[in-house]
């Protein structure tokens, strides 16, 4: 692929992801799942959730797209293949289950997907060690993100719970994979600094 395909091919990406129009490889793990008798209020709250969730794979999108185009080791994007192609499933999941819920997706997402593309691109500049460092801290984020989502669904939210487990298990996946890579550990008030940030997304995603 030259340098227009690739430009053109990310662009392209970066509109499907943006837009929540992106097809899943593998099935939902809620296909199997019966639809729980839930109150409007709890879908509501359901619909949010998975909504922040959408967002968090917008920026997976973005932050894995731009470690593709700083990586200095050539090699290196070949390994991440794996967790770029599951970033793509948790997009299309979440976005589906968000649907379902009767929510809509943010309308901020052109917004996400741009922040997060910097900092992946600004991370990607310090080299592949700290781009990998960078990327296994926000799958860390996610991870616990995720947990801590599991405890608010409703208990007969079983279709959403499932989705939420399985990007759960795979993003602790993303991280080891990119610490077996050789991510650096960040120092600590960057960690503070991306809590913060998530803590921002999060809050306005819930509602925006
Ligand atoms: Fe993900
Ligand atoms: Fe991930």
């Amino acid at each position: 692929m030259d340098a227009l395909d690739r430009l053109i091919a990310d662009f392209d990406a970066a509109l499907r992801a943006v837009a929540g129009v992106h097809r899943a490889a593998r099935a939902s793990p809620a296909e199997a799942v019966a639809e729980g008798e839930l109150s409007p209020a709890e879908r509501e709250h359901a619909a949010a959730l998975m909504r922040v969730n959408h967002v968090g794979e917008v920026c997976a999108q973005a932050l894995y797209q731009g470690q593709a185009l700083t990586a200095r080791d050539p090699a290196l994007s070949g390994s991440l293949e794996q967790a770029a192609r599951e970033e793509e499933d948790h997009l299309a999941w979440s976005a589906e289950r968000v649907r379902e819920l009767g929510g809509r997706l943010s309308l901020l997402n052109p917004l996400w997907y741009g922040g997060s593309l910097a900092l992946g691109l600004a991370a990607g500049l310090l080299g592949d060690r700290w781009n990998l460092a960078f990327l296994a801290e926000t799958e860390r984020q996610v991870e616990q993100h995720l947990e801590g989502h599991l405890a608010q669904l409703a208990p007969d939210d079983d279709r959403t719970r499932r989705i939420v487990e399985q990007m759960r298990d795979e993003e602790a996946g993303h991280r080891k994979t990119a610490l077996a890579l050789g991510a650096e550990e960040l120092p600590a008030p960057v960690k503070d600094l991306m809590r913060l940030a998530s803590k921002v997304m999060t809050t306005v995603a819930y509602r925006l």
